[in-house]
């Protein structure tokens, strides 16, 4: 009786365990919380020059850079990477884009709050 209570009591925390372990892993898609104090940020007001002069040089039609997914000309041309959470895991969390590095820390926070914010056109 005993061992059976203790059973259950195990086999419960391991449940516990796990899918609290679940919902972590689900929330590293989420960035980071946004650490700007007062983010004024729009696609048109700022995020289209850091993308330019970021991201395009290779994520664009025919940029000839193998592998390459997407066209970030446009709004429209980013925004399914924004919708899937492509962008902000690439550029916020791993940061491994842009390839080959050359993004400060301030323009990957004003992405970040960009994106927290809905990315706002
Ligand atoms: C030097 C070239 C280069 C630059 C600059 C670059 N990328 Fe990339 N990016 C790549 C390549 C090549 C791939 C495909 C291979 C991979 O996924 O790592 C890629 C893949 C991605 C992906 C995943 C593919 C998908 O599903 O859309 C995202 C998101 C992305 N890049 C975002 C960005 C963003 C945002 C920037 C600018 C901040 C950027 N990249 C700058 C070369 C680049």
């Amino acid at each position: 009786m005993k061992l059976k209570i203790i059973a259950s009591t195990a086999i419960f925390t391991l449940l516990v365990i796990g899918l609290s372990w679940q919902g972590c892993k689900k929330d590293d898609n989420d960035g980071p919380p946004c650490t700007l104090t007062n983010p004024d940020l729009s696609y048109t007001k700022n995020i289209k020059a850091i993308i330019d002069q970021q991201c395009i040089s290779c994520h664009v039609t025919g940029s000839g850079v193998p592998g390459i997914v997407g066209d970030y000309t446009t709004y429209e041309g980013i925004k399914s990477r924004l919708d899937n959470g492509k962008v902000l895991d690439r550029v916020v969390v791993k940061k491994d884009m842009p390839q080959g590095g050359g993004m400060s820390q301030a323009q990957r926070d004003s992405i970040n709050c960009w994106i927290a914010a809905g990315y706002p056109k």
